[in-house]
């Protein structure tokens, strides 16, 4: 099971590493970069969403695909499949590591030693703070950023942040799209047992009638 949840990653990532035309080596170089500090292995959260090592990098497929699949329609293609790749893919690294040789997450142990219930927590040294400002640093290290891309990625985690409300309410396009994709991912894909994901459980009769 494991096992097959692996090669599906995999081949879902050379699909979309396919769509990378312009920036191939500098986003080769990146990944190369990160996989030393878990590209392939950091959870997607601690205690909520893909919890499971490998899950930061389903999650990250998961925006990529929800992305393209938005691009694909006429009034949102706005941009390359090429930037909606790269702010899909790495708009969380900052998951992965903070940029100095820190890890994000690391395993949650009990006072016997076994592995926690919840099976991972934040590092305690690593920095904790404008993390979606550190996906944009980490990135722009190794792969040039259109301005468009910058902000997406910034403000991605919505209005009621303080990226969000530093940057402002003029977004770009791809920063709607991506917080869309990214939370869509993250409530409706990744939480199938939720009430909100079940169709059957939503309510959909008119108000107020019988
Ligand atoms: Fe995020
Ligand atoms: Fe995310």
């Amino acid at each position: 099971m494991e096992q097959k949840k692996v090669k599906d990653v995999n081949s879902r990532l050379n699909k979309v590493l396919d769509l990378i035309v312009y920036r191939r080596v500098e986003v080769d170089g990146l990944i190369n970069y990160l996989s030393e500090y878990g590209f392939f292995t950091a959870p997607a959260s601690s205690k909520f969403h893909l919890n499971y090592g490998g899950g930061f990098l389903d999650h990250s497929l998961n925006v990529v695909e929800t992305l393209l699949e938005l691009t694909s329609l006429p009034r949102f293609d706005l941009y390359p499949k090429e930037s909606c790749v790269i702010v899909g893919l790495f708009h969380d690294v900052y998951k992965v590591t903070d940029g100095f040789k820190r890890k994000h997450y690391e395993p949650k142990f009990n006072k016997d030693g076994k592995l926690s219930k919840i099976p991972y927590k934040k590092n305690k040294g690593s920095l904790s703070k404008g993390e979606a400002y550190q996906s944009a640093l980490i990135i722009s290290q190794f792969v040039p950023l259109y301005e468009d891309e910058i902000q997406a990625i910034m403000v991605h985690d919505g209005l009621f942040t303080n990226e969000a409300q530093s940057i402002g309410l003029d977004w770009c396009p791809l920063a709607w799209m991506l917080h869309y994709s990214d939370f869509f991912s993250g409530i409706f894909t990744e939480c199938p047992t939720s009430r909100l994901y079940n169709r059957e459980n939503r309510n959909n009769k008119f108000f107020c009638r019988s």
